[in-house]
């Protein structure tokens, strides 16, 4: 089996449990819609993290999985995730407790030592330092946890970060030609590492995004409609989008995220400068009301947007996004990446779009839920 096969094997295997994850937490929410359900109501055996919303349940596993650089089946027996036979499944309770105590004892109860600040993507942390630099940065992951966005800003170096933002609205083509567009639909390619799709992504105004990827067996949808979202796969049930999910997609959905992103913080700063590629980057962290913060990196240079971190919320810790924007193309008098990459602690792909129009007419039932597998054959 090749290497990119065995990948996307193991990515469609995550993929599969994460939407009967999803599956369970949203019937329980359906029953009891003012108070979300909690993880120990909707599954078997939860010992510690007890009164967590079931919806986090999920992206607080990817958090240890990335955080140790290991798959499910370290800890868990495949389809019975309820039962305690592995050992590491016992001693990851046992850490859930004492990383809690630490933070608790020492911190004042805000998260500041987590899973990932001793074991940075290996099963075993290492405790004597390491002379060869190259080892330092090891590990199973494919790409490193960016720092901490909680903590106080260093020392700010660099422009203010309204600067750059304003910068950045100037360097796309400026407000009025950004707030002029109301729709885009790109057609392009779609690869996971060596497997590529074609895939069609439709946005319209405001904040509706579907995307389209032509799979041999059908049709992979992702349909964002401005407040909820769903993944839908052939002979798979839809799965409804939560929490961090909802937060990215209308990120992503937003034609106007530049126009829009003073309003979203109420504090924003320069942190300093990085690299990103080859360019020099000035990276600016803004917080939000509710909301985990958002990380940008704008291009010293020309001041356009190079990446953009955000954030899922879990009681273990902040399980990153990544997404990288390359090959800015001037479509009617504004700048749009034609190449973006969206890259996770559990894998990574990249869509490069061949051909984009702007102001076309759009159906909403684009944007509609897509039809799953339980309903039958639907129409899309
Ligand atoms: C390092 C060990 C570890 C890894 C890796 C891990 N888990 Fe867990 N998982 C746990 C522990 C510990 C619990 C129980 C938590 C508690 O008691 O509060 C748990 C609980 C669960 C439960 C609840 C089961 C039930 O019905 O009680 C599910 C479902 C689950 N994990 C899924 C996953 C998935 C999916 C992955 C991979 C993305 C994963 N886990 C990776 C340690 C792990
Ligand atoms: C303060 C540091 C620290 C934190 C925080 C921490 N660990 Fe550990 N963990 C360790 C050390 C040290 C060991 C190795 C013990 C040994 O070598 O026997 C370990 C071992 C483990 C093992 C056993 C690995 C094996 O050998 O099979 C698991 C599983 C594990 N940790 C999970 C977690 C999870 C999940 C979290 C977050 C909830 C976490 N750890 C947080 C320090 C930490």
């Amino acid at each position: 089996m090749s290497n990119a096969l065995r990948r996307e094997i193991l990515v469609a295997m995550q993929i599969v449990l994460l939407a009967l994850l999803s599956v369970a937490s949203a019937s329980a929410q359906a029953t009891q819609l003012e108070k979300p359900p909690m993880a120990d109501e909707v599954f078997k055996n939860i010992q510690v993290l007890k009164g967590m919303p079931a919806d986090q349940l999920a992206p607080s596993m990817q958090f240890v999985n990335a955080s140790l650089g290991v798959q499910c089946d370290f800890c868990h027996v495949p389809n019975a995730m309820d039962k305690d036979d592995k050992k590491p499944k016992k001693i990851a309770r046992q850490m859930m407790e004492m990383m809690f105590a630490i933070n608790k004892d020492n911190f004042n109860g805000s998260r500041m030592v987590t899973c990932y600040s001793c074991h940075r993507g290996a099963i075993r942390p290492v405790g004597t330092p390491i002379i060869d630099e190259a080892k330092m940065t090891g590990g199973a992951m494919s790409m490193p946890m960016p720092k901490q966005p909680e903590g106080e800003p260093a020392q700010p170096s660099g422009p203010a970060a309204e600067e750059l933002i304003e910068k950045y609205v100037k360097a796309l083509g400026g407000a009025k030609a950004i707030d002029a567009v109301t729709s885009r639909v790109a057609t392009g390619t779609i690869d996971f590492g060596g497997v590529s799709y074609p895939i069609d992504v439709y946005s319209k105004d405001p904040d509706m995004r579907a995307s389209f990827v032509h799979m041999p067996d059908g049709d992979n949808i992702t349909s964002f409609n401005g407040q909820e979202g769903w993944l839908g796969a052939p002979h798979r049930p839809t799965r409804d989008m939560h929490g961090s999910d909802i937060d990215g997609a209308s990120i992503d959905a937003d034609l106007h995220f530049a126009t829009h992103l003073k309003a979203m913080f109420r504090q924003v700063e320069t942190e300093g400068t990085e690299k990103v590629g080859d360019h020099d980057a000035y990276s600016v962290v803004g917080k939000r009301e509710g909301k985990p913060p958002l990380r940008l990196y704008f291009d010293e240079q020309s001041g356009l947007l190079l990446r953009l971190v955000r954030y899922g919320e879990t009681p273990l810790g902040l399980l990153p996004t990544q997404v990288d924007y390359a090959d800015y193309r001037d479509l009617n008098g504004v700048k749009v990446p034609f190449r973006w990459t969206l890259a996770r602690p559990s894998g990574q792909f990249t869509i490069q779009a061949k051909d984009m129009k702007e102001n076309v007419a759009v159906d909403v039932a684009k944007f509609a839920k897509p039809a799953g597998a339980p309903e039958g054959p639907g129409k899309r």
